[in-house]
């Protein structure tokens, strides 16, 4: 097998910091946390953290509004401590990604105070500032992704300035080239210090229209903001020039990766964005991050991924993420994981960088709150049509103590109750746990390189509600069936080509050879995944 290369090879686990692990007893999580649970990743099978936000912010929207991009805020600890986890990740061979939230800084952020100042200031055109239209109004019809107007006016200055999330989050000015510059030192400096990647928080909405121009209007959409086609205030065509220098700018350190989030993503536009001299991956995934549990959609996805990426970068895959529904709850899972399980494995299984979200390798589930317990803004704003994002961000589940081992002291938001059944102690020492199954799988992954590496082939024939594909290189060729249905399904062997092979893992089956069956029966939500016999077996 030639060189491991980890953000191909490899998966990734997302961390939401301030929900991993509380050392100091202030109920938010921490750097030192982390730190603690490294070697639980490590024997987890994980090559890589991405960390959501950890630099200061007013926590409007929980990190998400940065007000200082070069230092990490004191409630998750000291440079000092991040330099340490970097060190001891990188002991570990994990490898450290930064969430870069580049499009907007916080209001905090000391530029956009000195912008509010007057018009002169110095910072003033760092963000997006017009005069009101003639009647007052705001200058045009762009609309915050949160709701409302994208507009703020501030009265003193006598102008609006534009933000596509919280008023609390202005979007920067991306054509004023000291933004452009400040924002590629940024990059240089967590590059200097050894970080091995980047997510990109909406890269794709950096730039805007230099004319500001009203977006045109559409018939169909469930809010306002999906009501408008977004050909202004994204999707720009001086983001390609810019990915291409920030790739350079990346390829001058050894193996560094850059993964995109773009905003309000097709599969074409996320596409778009990824290429040799682009980056590395980016994030779509309707299917997979919002998706029920329909295999059938899953396959189109896959196929559409495959076709789109074809030639041009290494696809990815995500079922969650600390913005979208736990896929356990998404999916209606049963309560003994068996469609997890499925899911885990075609996560694990496809042509692609899985990523891991905390707390989906024991099965975690979205919590509800009441209107009064709601703490992100988006689910305030939107209540009871949406409730926010709270649901997938509630504390680790570590063990079955009060606050499940995530602190000693009362956690920020609510851990999940279930947490006294549904832990990482409890799945540690059972065997069938869901933790056990991914720890297997990972280390599966790790073993065959055509399931890391492999080409990706739909079978030529899926019992319904089925997935059955191969993943084949030259030195080997594996076929992975996953039943999503509780029926039982007949997987027919012979007419997919796959007439000698073995069993190598399977949730129900004991495995072993399998003399030239012609035919295999999958039980009701099985993972079945073969080695096909080569010639010379
Ligand atoms: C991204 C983040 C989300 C945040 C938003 C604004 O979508 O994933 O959590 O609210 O950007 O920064
Ligand atoms: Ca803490």
């Amino acid at each position: 097998m030639d060189t491991f290369l980890w953000w191909r090879d490899g998966v990734i686990y997302q961390i939401y910091p301030r929900s991993f692990f509380d050392t100091n007893a202030d109920g938010i999580g921490d750097i030192k946390g982390i730190l603690s649970k490294l070697d639980y990743l490590a024997d987890l099978g994980i090559d890589a953290i991405w960390l959501s936000p950890v630099y200061p912010s007013p926590d409007v929207d929980f990190g998400y509004d940065v007000s200082d991009y070069r230092d990490i805020d004191p409630r998750y600890g000291r440079m000092r401590d991040f330099d340490e986890l970097l060190r001891q990740a990188h002991k570990r061979g994990i490898r450290i990604i930064m969430d870069l939230v580049l499009n907007h800084t916080s209001e905090q952020h000391p530029w956009f105070q000195d912008a509010l100042t007057s018009r002169d200031s110095r910072y003033r055109d760092y963000y997006l500032w017009q005069d009101p239209a003639e009647d007052g109004k705001p200058p045009n019809n762009w609309l915050s992704m949160v709701g409302g107007s994208g507009w703020e006016y501030h009265a003193e200055t006598g102008q609006f300035y534009f933000h596509h999330f919280f008023k609390q989050q202005p979007d920067l000015n991306w054509r004023n080239p000291e933004v452009h510059k400040e924002m590629l030192d940024v990059f240089k400096f967590w590059l200097e210090k050894g970080v091995d990647g980047f997510r990109l928080d909406i890269f794709s909405a950096y730039f805007k229209h230099a004319d500001f121009p009203d977006n045109p209007k559409k018939l169909w959409g469930l809010r306002p903001h999906d009501r408008l086609r977004h050909i202004y205030d994204m999707d720009q065509p001086e983001m390609l020039p810019l990915i291409r220098e920030i790739r350079a700018l990346l390829e001058e350190y050894p193996e560094r990766y850059v993964v995109g989030e773009t905003f309000m993503a097709t599969y074409e536009r996320a596409a778009m964005y990824c290429g040799d001299d682009l980056l590395h991956a980016a994030f779509s995934f309707r299917e997979f991050l919002e998706g029920k549990w329909r295999a059938k959609k899953f396959l189109r996805a896959i196929k559409r991924w495959e076709e789109l990426l074809e030639n041009k970068a290494w696809p990815n895959y995500v079922l969650n993420n600390h913005d979208v529904v736990r896929s356990a709850t998404r999916f209606k899972s049963d309560a003994n994981d068996a469609r997890m399980k499925v899911a885990a494995a075609m996560l694990l299984t496809l042509r692609g960088t899985p990523f891991l979200y905390y707390g989906e390798e024991i099965g975690m589930r979205e919590m509800k709150f009441s209107k009064d317990e709601i703490l992100d803004p988006v689910g305030r704003f939107y209540y009871p049509f949406y409730k926010g994002r709270d649901g997938c961000r509630t504390p680790m589940q570590w063990d079955d103590s009060p606050f499940a081992g995530f602190s000693t002291a009362e956690p920020w938001l609510a851990v999940n109750p279930d947490h006294k059944q549904r832990n990482v102690k409890a799945q540690a020492e059972d065997e069938n746990s869901l933790l056990n199954f991914y720890r297997a799988l990972l280390k599966l992954r790790k073993e065959h390189i055509a399931l890391m590496r492999g080409d990706f082939e739909a079978a030529t024939h899926m019992p319904p509600n089925t997935l059955v594909y191969f993943r084949c290189t030259q030195e080997e060729q594996m076929l992975i069936a996953l039943n999503f249905d509780r029926k039982k399904k007949r997987v027919d062997l012979e007419r997919i080509g796959a007439l000698g092979c073995d069993l190598i893992f399977s949730t129900h089956h004991e495995c072993g050879e399998m003399n030239h069956c012609k035919e295999f029966w999958l039980e009701g939500n099985e993972v079945a995944i073969f080695r096909l016999k080569s010639i010379d077996d």
